[in-house]
Formats: C-alpha cells, structure tokens, sequence
C-alpha cells in the first residue's frame, strides 16, 4: 500500500472535520476561539485520529462510525500539547513549527484552551452518540477507554511521573512507565476506539490494545530520539530540551543504540499482534513501521 497517501488523505479528513466541528462549537468569546483553533489547526500529524480510523477498518469498520471518536482524540492530545508546553511543564516556546499557545494568547488564555479543547471534545463524542450517529452503546464504551486513558491513571500520570523525575537519576523501568503512560496510553486508546467503534469484539479489542501500547512506546522513544537528532525545521520543535531540562529519557538512560533498538523490538511486537486481522490491518501494519522512520 501506499502510506504516504493513505496518511494525506485522512489528515485532510481529520483536519476538514475539525474545522467544521470547531466552528460550530465556537463560544462567545472570540480569543478563546481563535486560541483553540490556533494550536488545534496548526498541522499536527494526525496520527492519533488516523490510528483511531484505522483501528476500524482493521475490523471492518466504516469510517464515519470511528469519525467522531478521532476528533476527540486529536481536540485530547492537543490540549495536552498546549498544556505540556506551559512554563510550570516544559516550558517550551516552539510548537508544530509555531511559538507555542501561551506565547500568542498569554497562560490563562492557553490553560483554558486546553481545558476547552478537553471538554469540547468528549462532547462531541457523545452527542455523536445522542444523534444516533454512532452506536450509543459503542459511544459509551469507547469513551470510556479514552477517559481512562487520558485521566489520573494514564496520559496525567505519565505526565506528573515525568516533572518528578526531572533532574534525577532514572532507571530504564521509570522511564518505561512514564512513556508508556504520557503517550502511550492515548495512542493505544485511539486504536481501541475505533475498533470498538468498528464493531470489534474482546479479543481484537486486547490485540489493538497490545498493538498500540507497543506502537505507543515506540513512538514516544523515536520522540527522544528527535529531541536528540531531529532537525527543528522539520519537527517544528526547540530541540534539546529534554537534556536542558534533565528529563528521564530512553537515550538519557540507556544511550542512542539500545534506544533504537529497544523501539525497533517493540514496533515488531506490536505487528504481530495483526496477524488474525489480514490484510484490513495493512495500515496499521505500515503506521508501526512509519513510527521509526519518521523525521517528525
Ligand atoms: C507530540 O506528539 C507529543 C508526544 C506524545 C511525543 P506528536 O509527535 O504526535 O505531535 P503532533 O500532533 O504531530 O504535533
Ligand atoms: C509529551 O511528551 C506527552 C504529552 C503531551 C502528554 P513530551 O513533552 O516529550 O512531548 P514534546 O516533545 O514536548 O512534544
Ligand atoms: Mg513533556
Ligand atoms: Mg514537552
Ligand atoms: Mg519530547
């Protein structure tokens, strides 16, 4: 298959449908409007909505039912971009090639984008549901993976595990822990809602999860890795800053080699767990592949 076309024609999917549904929820205060969309249309890659889509069609799925679903997630990992570049966090001034939301609109404005981006986009998911343009049950349940994935025991864990081990001497289980939980959670999430969306049943459902929690630290690893070796102009983002800032990182712990290798073992765990699924499972099967080689 082709994935660089795959991937453009579901980022313009993605990116069409959250324009759409950020103007018809806009609110009455037009900086926060502009705040919003600022960083949620600022050309992300998408991949936690394409994830959420193909996780989908890997069991045969349509895409409108896993649509609504990828929106939340992209509006979910947004506001936790936004958040994660605060000053009190990472303190970062660069974002997808563009100074960073509390830069432009100031901390209160992007604090509370964030918060808005957060609700707005469980809100979408369940009028989705509502409407009775999904499956309400279906609905249900995959918000309820996203909330947890997202929440005090996943993506917010990772994220507090993170500040804490700033400046201090981590060993390879933290940091496992820590990426798997900050991003690794929301990615396994976006597979396993769109399959439940798709309509997949308990065991398809356990090996999306296995798929995306291997992607999902794989991904997060290659995150240093760029942090380390990324060219700014192509990831859009400062790099060097987990060593300024003495985060607990794979290369940090282990070096760059066994980083790599480390990523490249759990890219293969992760597709062997699509064998049952086909050929439906070729895109996720490719995306595993693009976490490694992607330069941003
Ligand atoms: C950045 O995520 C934050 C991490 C979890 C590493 P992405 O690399 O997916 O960022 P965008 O959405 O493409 O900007
Ligand atoms: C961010 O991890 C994870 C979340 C936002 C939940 P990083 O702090 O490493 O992401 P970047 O490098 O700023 O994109
Ligand atoms: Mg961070
Ligand atoms: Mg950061
Ligand atoms: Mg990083």
């Amino acid at each position: 298959m082709d994935l660089k076309a795959y991937l453009e024609e579901k980022r313009s999917l993605v990116d069409r449908a959250l324009k759409e549904a950020l103007s018809r929820h806009a609110g009455p205060s037009e900086e926060l409007n502009r705040a919003m969309s600022y960083s949620l249309l600022s050309g992300g890659k998408r991949l936690r909505p394409i994830l959420c889509l193909a996780g989908a069609e890997a069991v045969g799925g349509s895409l409108e039912s896993a649509l609504p679903a990828a929106l939340t997630l992209e509006m979910i990992h947004t506001y936790s971009l936004i958040h994660d570049d605060l000053p009190v966090m990472d303190d970062d001034d660069l974002r997808r090639g563009k100074p960073t939301n509390h830069m432009v609109f100031g901390e209160a404005t992007a604090i509370l984008a964030g918060d808005g981006l957060l609700t707005e986009g469980f809100g979408l998911l369940i009028r989705a549901g509502l409407e009775g343009r999904i499956d309400p049950g279906r609905a249900l349940a995959a918000m309820d993976v996203i909330a947890r994935a997202a929440g005090s025991q996943g993506m917010i864990s990772g994220q507090v595990l993170d500040l804490e081990a700033e400046g201090q001497e981590a060993d390879l289980e933290r940091v496992k822990f820590i990426h798997g939980h900050k991003s690794g959670k929301l990615i396994a999430a976006s597979v396993t809602s769109g399959g439940i969306l798709g309509g997949a049943d308990k065991e398809q459902i356990t090996s999306l999860n296995h798929y995306g929690q291997c992607a999902g630290l794989a991904f997060q690893i290659i995150d240093d890795i760029l942090d380390i070796e990324g060219d700014p102009e192509v990831t859009g983002k400062r790099g060097g800053m987990d060593q300024a800032h003495g985060k607990a990182t794979f290369p940090g712990i282990i070096g760059l080699e066994k980083s790599w290798t480390i990523a490249k073992d759990l890219v293969n765990n992760a597709t062997a767990s699509l064998v049952e699924f086909g050929s439906s499972a070729e895109p996720l099967h490719e995306i595993a592949g693009y976490f490694l080689t992607r330069q941003k």
